[in-house]
């Protein structure tokens, strides 16, 4: 299987990813591609040897479907079986996800269905809430929905601030990506849970 992973900054996730599809793993990957030409993400990539390309959104000026063409071409291109977005923050529009259904993964910092959109953490402390975590869905066209097909659960500390929260989920979404996108690619959908 080939695999695509779509970034926007330092692309941990995507390193996560990368160096997990090696030796009796089914999936390889094929491209990472950004919407930021700046994205530190690039160049681990090229470092490893993957093909690494930016598709800059911002002289789009919010046409976003002139920006998805744009991004298609070199995604077109890579002929991946299954997309990671790792990290991506930019909305993707109903056409797009059609063209790809039941193949776009995304992680997200929370437990969904709770907290979808941004600021996660910063919620997640706000409503005084005992675990956090992060999910990986399947993505549809309504944001930060879709079939949950993992989540790792964190414990919210006392004094914890949105940074250190984040930093202890970022930790579980290293192992949670790379362990879901190993069943998916295996063909297993039932949701997996960690720890
Ligand atoms: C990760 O925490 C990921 O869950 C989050 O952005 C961070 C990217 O870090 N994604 C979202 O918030 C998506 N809405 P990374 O670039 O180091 O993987």
């Amino acid at each position: 299987m080939r695999v695509a992973i779509l970034i926007s900054g330092g692309g941990s996730n995507m390193t996560a990813l990368v160096d997990s599809m090696v030796g009796d793993h089914p999936a390889r990957p094929c491209l990472v591609l950004a919407n930021d030409p700046r994205a530190g993400g690039l160049e681990t990539a090229r470092g490893r040897g993957i093909p690494a390309a930016a598709v800059d959104h911002r002289p789009f000026r919010g046409d976003r479907a002139a920006f998805e063409a744009a991004l298609s071409e070199p995604l077109e291109a890579a002929r991946p079986d299954l997309i990671c977005l790792a990290g991506f923050m930019r909305i993707l529009t109903g056409p797009f996800i059609d063209r790809w259904r039941g193949r776009i993964l995304n992680i997200h910092p929370s437990l969904l269905p709770k907290y979808r959109g941004l600021d996660t953490h910063a919620r997640a402390i706000a409503a005084g809430d005992a675990e956090a975590g992060c999910s990986v869905h399947e993505v549809t066209p309504e944001l930060d929905d879709g079939p949950v097909l993992g989540q790792a659960r964190v414990p919210v500390e006392p004094g914890d601030t949105a940074r250190s929260l984040a930093e202890r989920v970022l930790v579980m979404e290293h192992r949670l990506y790379p362990a879901v996108l190993r069943r998916v690619a295996e063909g297993d959908r039932r949701p997996l849970r960690l720890p």
